[in-house]
């Protein structure tokens, strides 16, 4: 019992940790690129009917899916908690000819929930942002926010089911959850709410690993504000 507690608080510290710019500049300062560069599947997929405008990205990491929606045309604005990411993010726009349509930026979900600009973007994207749960609903309402009026939400996550497939280490609630969870915290779907649901789903993708192929399964959720 008390070896429980232990494990347990320990493993929330652990995600507390992995919140905070101190880790993540070492991340991503320790190597040359710690994801691959290359946009995310779903962003990829979910945005291929929109028509570019104003996007950001937050908790953009390096910026591969940034800079692949500043090549399709979008006017991006990038945040992260890590300064050492932001510049990553700047250095490979401006290697692939797009530093003009990138702003990167500051943003630490567990200070201030809300990123820049109230109601401002066509697009905002929130690829695998692991939050505690205790602070889910304060900081996906506060990224929510700034979804301008009949612009869209795109979260993509880790699918608790992950953890049965023993794809993944279970990390808590906050970092692995289902679409209903997000659709939940902004009211979004029944009739009368700011929210029109576009997409809620959990399509598997194959991972490459050093070990091999992995099965995964992401929470994909679109949302579109009312006009
Ligand atoms: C798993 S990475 C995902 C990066 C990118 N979205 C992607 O899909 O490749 C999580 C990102 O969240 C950022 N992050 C962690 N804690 C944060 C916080 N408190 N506020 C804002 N961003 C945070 C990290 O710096 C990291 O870039």
């Amino acid at each position: 019992m008390h070896r429980h507690h232990h494990d347990h608080d320990d493993s929330l510290e652990a995600l507390r940790d992995a919140l905070t710019a101190g880790f993540w500049d070492e991340r991503y300062g320790g190597s040359d690129r710690v994801w691959s560069g290359r946009p995310n599947q779903r962003l990829v997929e979910q945005t291929a009917d929109l028509t570019p405008g104003t996007a950001l990205d937050v908790a953009c990491g390096e910026g591969g899916d940034a800079v692949w929606l500043a090549k399709q045309g979008w006017q991006v604005t990038a945040v992260d908690v890590s300064q050492v990411a932001l510049a990553k993010v700047a250095a490979h726009a401006e290697d692939e000819g797009v530093g003009d349509r990138i702003r990167i930026g500051f943003y630490d979900a567990l200070a201030d929930p809300r990123p820049v600009g109230r109601r401002t973007f066509d697009l905002v994207t929130v690829s695998f942002l692991h939050v505690p749960q205790s602070d889910f609903a304060a900081i996906y309402r506060g990224i929510a926010d700034a979804v301008a009026p009949g612009g869209r939400l795109l979260v993509t996550a880790h699918h608790p089911d992950d953890v049965a497939t023993g794809a993944r280490h279970d990390h808590g609630p906050g970092l692995m959850f289902e679409p209903d969870r997000v659709l939940e915290t902004l009211g979004a779907g029944p009739s009368g709410s700011d929210w029109e649901v576009e997409v809620a789903d959990t399509p598997v993708r194959e991972q490459v690993t050093p070990d091999g192929p992995l099965l995964v399964r992401d929470t994909v959720v679109r949302v579109r504000r009312a006009e």
